[in-house]
């Protein structure tokens, strides 16, 4: 089976070894669901098959007083389910809450053995995923589970990304990261009001016309460019992922009805490493299906120059383009994305 260490090889060029050997799942679309929601919960078995990643989510969007409804109906669920080729996650709550004891202490011998991942949100530091990793391990011994669960972390407060490399490294669970936008604009005090996306104000301005005598013309027309707020972290957290043998993943987009700019932003996200993104309706499952996957066109070329490269060394020039080394990696990253979603 292809591993993480597998799907970074080609780019991971003296960097450290992964801590463990994940298996590599497709995981596009994390699709959201309130399991104590009976609408929602009774959609989940016809939804197995259709998504990659099946999530019951415990935290943020469930009302404290529905807290331990969900968490009933998330082991219900989890026994009741064949998951097949869909991975069962679950989002616990955080580790400041009164919660989280709880929904471990159940989830674990409950259905431990179904769960592939556990999300962990507002992690701030390595310790935080100390604590999980050695509770988990104490719970799937007592509950006799051989199969360790995997832990996926929340980037979503200032401190935690000044500690995503020890957050990365702390535990041979560790599966990937999120970006959880909303939580960590409010952590650094952005000023944001969204989940995820873009922001109209947050933009640069061409620079305006000059006169004869080279003065620049300031009431003339100019365009505006709006930006990205999420690149600089989405760049850190692929980066550190990366190094780490782990997988980065864009989080919620939360305006559903903007399908064009979520499908923007999760390219942004897929172009820049990441492999998937969070689903808080069907809709956004197909984008994510979509955009994560690399086009039939792409793989095509990425073939071409990987067979016109031979050895891999070397230079060649195809369609009036040169490629080399470097070029041939980003081919094979491209090519076995493919082969992975399609085994
Ligand atoms: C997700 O949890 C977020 O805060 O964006
Ligand atoms: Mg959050």
């Amino acid at each position: 089976m292809r591993s993480a260490k597998d799907f970074f090889a080609p780019l991971a060029v003296g960097a450290p070894a992964p801590l463990r050997e994940i298996p590599a799942r497709p995981s596009r679309a994390i699709h959201f669901f309130d399991p104590g929601n009976e609408k929602m919960a009774a959609k989940v078995p016809d939804m197995v098959g259709t998504v990659d990643v099946l999530l019951g989510n415990l935290e943020d969007a469930v009302k404290a007083e529905n807290k331990e409804i969900s968490r009933a109906g998330l082991v219900k669920i989890g026994q009741s389910t064949d998951f097949g080729p869909t991975q069962f996650w679950t989002r616990i709550n955080s580790l400041d809450s009164p919660w989280v004891l709880d929904d471990l202490t159940t989830l674990v011998p409950a259905i431990g053995d179904k769960l592939d991942v556990i999300m962990v949100p507002k992690v701030q530091g390595a310790e935080d995923i100390h604590y999980i990793d050695r509770i988990l391990a104490q719970l799937e011994a007592k509950a006799g589970i051989s199969k360790p669960l995997q832990v996926h972390a929340i980037l979503e407060t200032a401190r935690g990304v000044a500690n995503i490399e020890e957050i990365c490294a702390a535990s041979p669970r560790m599966q990937g990261l999120s970006l959880g936008p909303a939580d960590l604009a409010a952590d650094r005090r952005m000023k944001t009001t969204r989940v995820g996306g873009g922001h109209p104000g947050y933009l640069v301005r061409q620079d305006p016309e000059r006169g004869e005598d080279g003065v620049p013309l300031y009431d003339g027309p100019r365009t505006t460019y709006q930006q990205d707020l999420w690149h600089y972290t989405i760049a850190r957290m692929v980066d550190a992922c990366a190094m780490h043998g782990i997988y980065p993943y864009y989080g919620p987009f939360g305006d559903i009805k903007d399908t064009v700019a979520c499908e923007d932003q999760f390219r942004n996200a897929f172009l820049l490493g990441c492999v998937g993104a969070w689903s808080l309706h069907p809709v956004q499952i197909k984008i994510a299906n979509k955009v994560f996957s690399p086009s039939v066109e792409d793989v095509k070329h990425a073939r071409r120059v990987i067979a016109a490269m031979g050895d891999g060394t070397g230079a060649v020039m195809l369609d009036g383009k040169m490629e080399d080394d470097a070029s041939v990696k980003q081919c094979k990253v491209m090519v076995a994305l493919a082969e992975e979603l399609a085994a």
